[in-house]
């Protein structure tokens, strides 16, 4: 794909379903009684692979575009191993909710999955009575569930609403109380969508620590809704209307939950121009139009702006490629730190970022847990790979629109895991 740079985006523009509720109401309607009209699911690749894991699980599938209805009838073994894809949630979650189920099945996914940690899932699910054998860590995963699990109090040694849900949806079929803590609050879609479909879900916030416990066996009741925009997928558009001085971009109904939203609150501290309004909830979370216009400079309200680390680089993991991109732009550069968990993405993300601004011509300093750039710095075209990370792919698709002469994304369809129109969007918006 060929990116020249451009001089504005304007435009309104219409954003596909988040990816993380895509996955959680399609794996909750699939366990829950009754039939689940979910619209605005996400059509990308990595909820493709939760759908065709689910109808392999004997679930009765139908998609329309961005409907899916599920029909819960419960989950039953399946005769081949199955594929997750690309898909690290898919894979974390389902065999937490399979592991009460007593049945052996096997789940895999392609190589950039296979090279992805389960330990973290691997520990507390054998804590809870299932078996689960993998090659060191690593997927296939061959697990044998156990009905029922027993409960237990897990404390998620990574930052991470992966493990944190996993263990929550294998509670779903254990006797007694599951608790879950967590030191940096992650994001919380299966707090919220276990409480759309009827389950109980207690929660405690401290100082330092995050705690959720429900109550299991517990019993899920069908419930339509309607995915909110991902404000992950907003996040690289956020980007271009900052970088790109006259540009004005309008995105509504985008999810706004407080543990994804921080991109937003961060962009502004650094400097760029984004209101918020018409805010209201859909399904438990909140949803509001963002409105993003270009600046001339970005000069961040803070010395301290520009250093992100901590809590909050854990609350914006998947918008750090994109931030990086940002970073070439502000005064003072960006500095990136307690980021280590974007190793072991769908690819080793510091390693992908540095490479391609690199290759742009930025000045960039790698370390284990993350990054800096400096900045401002003129970005020039060139040749970037994608390593077949959608974020990648994108994120370096807007620094393209800001760079001297065009640039080519080598396998840039792997966008398509969690934003299958993201071209045909940026090429609607983008003046030159
Ligand atoms: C996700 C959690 C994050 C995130 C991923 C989606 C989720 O992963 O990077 O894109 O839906 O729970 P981790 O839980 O590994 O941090």
């Amino acid at each position: 794909m060929i990116i020249a740079p451009a001089r504005r985006v304007a435009g309104v523009l219409s954003l596909p379903g988040d990816k993380s509720i895509s996955h959680r109401a399609a794996l909750l309607a699939a366990v829950a009684r009754g039939t689940t009209t979910i619209s605005n699911f996400l059509a990308g690749a990595d909820c493709f692979s939760t759908l065709s894991c689910l109808q392999q699980l004997g679930v009765k599938v139908e998609r329309d575009g961005t409907t899916a209805r599920i029909d819960g009838a419960g989950l039953s073994a399946p005769v081949a191993p199955l594929d997750c894809g690309n898909s690290g949630s898919t894979i974390r979650m389902l065999t937490g909710l399979l592991a009460s189920y007593n049945f052996t099945c096997e789940l895999t996914g392609d190589e950039s999955l296979r090279a992805r940690p389960m330990k973290r899932i691997i520990a507390p699910l054998t804590a809870m009575g299932a078996q689960i054998a993998s090659q060191d860590g690593y997927a296939p995963l061959r697990l044998k569930g156990c009905a029922p699990l027993t409960a237990i109090n897990y404390e998620t040694p990574v930052a991470s609403a992966q493990v944190k849900s996993c263990v929550l949806l294998a509670g779903l079929g254990a006797n007694g109380r599951t608790t879950v803590s967590e030191k940096t609050t992650t994001r919380d879609h299966t707090e919220r969508m276990l409480r759309w479909f009827g389950v109980e879900v207690v929660e405690t916030q401290t100082d330092e620590t995050h705690t959720v416990s429900i109550n299991g066996p517990a019993r899920l009741t069908a419930r339509d809704l309607a995915v909110p925009g991902d404000v992950s997928s907003a996040a690289f558009f956020l980007v271009a209307a900052a970088l790109l001085p006259d540009s004005e971009l309008i995105l509504p109904n985008v999810g706004l939950n407080p543990t994804r939203a921080q991109i937003v609150d961060t962009l502004r501290y650094l400097g760029a121009d984004i209101t918020v309004d018409d805010t209201r909830e859909e399904a438990n979370e909140p949803v509001g139009t963002l409105r993003a216009r270009g600046r001339d400079t970005l000069a961040p309200a803070t010395p301290q702006a520009n250093i992100l680390r901590g809590a909050t680089v854990a609350q914006m993991i998947d918008e750090m490629p994109a931030l990086a991109v940002l970073g070439t732009q502000i005064e003072g550069g960006l500095t990136v730190r307690d980021a280590a968990e974007l190793r072991v993405k769908e690819s080793d993300r510091i390693a992908t970022i540095v490479r391609n601004l690199r290759a742009m011509g930025a000045e960039v300093e790698e370390y284990p847990d993350g990054f800096r750039v400096n900045g401002p710095v003129k970005l020039k075209g060139a040749l970037i790979e994608s390593y077949g990370d959608h974020r990648i792919a994108m994120a370096f698709s807007i620094a393209a629109l800001i760079a001297d002469g065009p640039s080519e994304i080598v396998g840039a369809d792997c966008a398509a895991v969690s934003f299958p129109n993201f071209f045909q969007l940026l090429e609607s918006v983008a003046q030159r």
